[in-house]
């Protein structure tokens, strides 16, 4: 099958006959070996596509494709998905992370159902529009959906570039990352787009791999420069790790009659929209008397001694949250602190929290 790839750029700084083997070699191992099973594979529902594609924006694969399947069995169309309730698909969404996703998932989901009557857009330029699709899912839908010669580019395919025509200088630096995504838009199969961007995806997550690539059944591996040079390892640039601030947060989960204290996170900080207990950020960790003494300080009765929980670390992309639960039983429904309301353990069980919450309410249980 011959193989007609974007007109290669005459100013390219990378040989036209590499770039032609290149596309050829991918699509060869695509359609002959490319055993990859994922449920949203082959879909052309720009939809269900879309719906993948943000799900996939920031979670592997494998955590990814049961939410995919929850998601399209409760929502099967985008006019489901823009009826639901904000809390109901915040639930669904809980454990993905990056809730600015599902913020954005619905408010594009009843833009496509209020203001287009439920038409998905059809051009890559209205793809891009959408709120929460930025360049790379927008190539996504737009070859996958409608075969469109849009090339996708993400940590992967930049991997793939950097190694195969040994780009050595930092991938994260701004103008190097033109010229891979330059590169990248003329290697495309102009003929099959769809097909050729899944294939650079499963490629660059079963062979050309970031720890051990499997270099040895590479179908690239006769044209790889980082292979001819023995440079897998250096390329791409290891990118200078972010530094982490770490924050402490006390929860108290303060009780009465299957009861507890609860808010939903409203302040442009993490976990925007998701509910938690009653929360004392402080400057560093505390004592557990310290922590013990929490309710009485905030004009809570305890009926007995706070249970204090061990140190739960959860790690964020720029932050480590450090959090300790104090569980307290209370006589009565003491007034709720400004911001927080009192919310019975059924409503609890259907609203979205943290992942250090959920896992917390999975080990001590809620209030019965
Ligand atoms: N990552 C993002 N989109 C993907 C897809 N369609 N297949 C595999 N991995 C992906």
């Amino acid at each position: 099958m011959g193989h007609k790839i974007a007109l290669p750029c005459q100013r390219s700084y990378f040989s036209l006959d590499i770039q032609l083997a290149f596309t050829r070699s991918l699509m060869g191992w695509h359609w002959s070996s490319n055993r990859r099973v994922m449920p949203w594979k082959g879909e052309r529902d720009p939809y269900r596509i879309w719906l993948s594609e943000v799900i996939l924006q920031q979670t592997r694969v494998e955590q990814g494709w049961s939410y995919y399947e929850r998601f399209i069995a409760a929502y099967p169309s985008i006019c489901d998905l823009a009826a639901a309730s904000d809390d109901e698909v915040f639930k669904q969404w809980e454990g993905l992370g990056y809730y600015s996703r599902c913020r954005n998932l619905l408010a594009t989901a009843r833009f496509i159902a209020d203001k287009r009557a439920g038409a998905f857009p059809v051009t890559y330029e209205g793809i891009l529009a959408l709120k929460g699709v930025g360049p790379y899912t927008a190539a996504a839908i737009a070859s996958f959906a409608y075969g469109l010669p849009h090339a996708v580019v993400d940590g992967n395919v930049i991997r793939v570039l950097a190694r195969c025509f040994a780009i050595r200088e930092p991938v994260g630096d701004p103008v190097i990352r033109r010229k891979i995504i330059a590169l990248a838009a003329t290697l495309l199969d102009v003929d099959h787009p769809g097909a050729y961007n899944q294939a650079i995806m499963d490629f660059g997550a079963t062979v050309c791999r970031p720890q051990a690539p499997q270099c040895s059944s590479c179908p690239l591996s006769a044209i790889c420069s980082a292979r001819a040079l023995g440079l897998q390892g250096e390329i791409p640039a290891k990118a200078v790790r972010p530094v982490r601030k770490t924050r402490w947060f006390q929860y108290i989960h303060a009780g009465h009659a299957g009861s507890c204290l609860v808010r939903q996170r409203t302040a442009r900080d993490i976990w925007q929209d998701l509910h938690e207990l009653l929360l004392v950020e402080t400057e560093g960790p505390l004592t557990v008397d310290a922590l013990s003494a929490l309710p009485l300080s905030l004009g809570l009765r305890p009926t007995g001694k706070p249970w204090v929980s061990d140190e739960c670390r959860q790690l964020l992309t720029h932050q480590e949250i450090r959090a300790r639960f104090v569980r307290v039983q209370l006589g009565r429904r003491d007034p709720a602190p400004e911001g927080y309301r009192w919310m019975v353990a059924e409503e609890v069980s259907r609203a979205a929290f943290p992942k250090i919450i959920q896992a917390y309410f999975e080990y001590s249980g809620t209030f019965t």
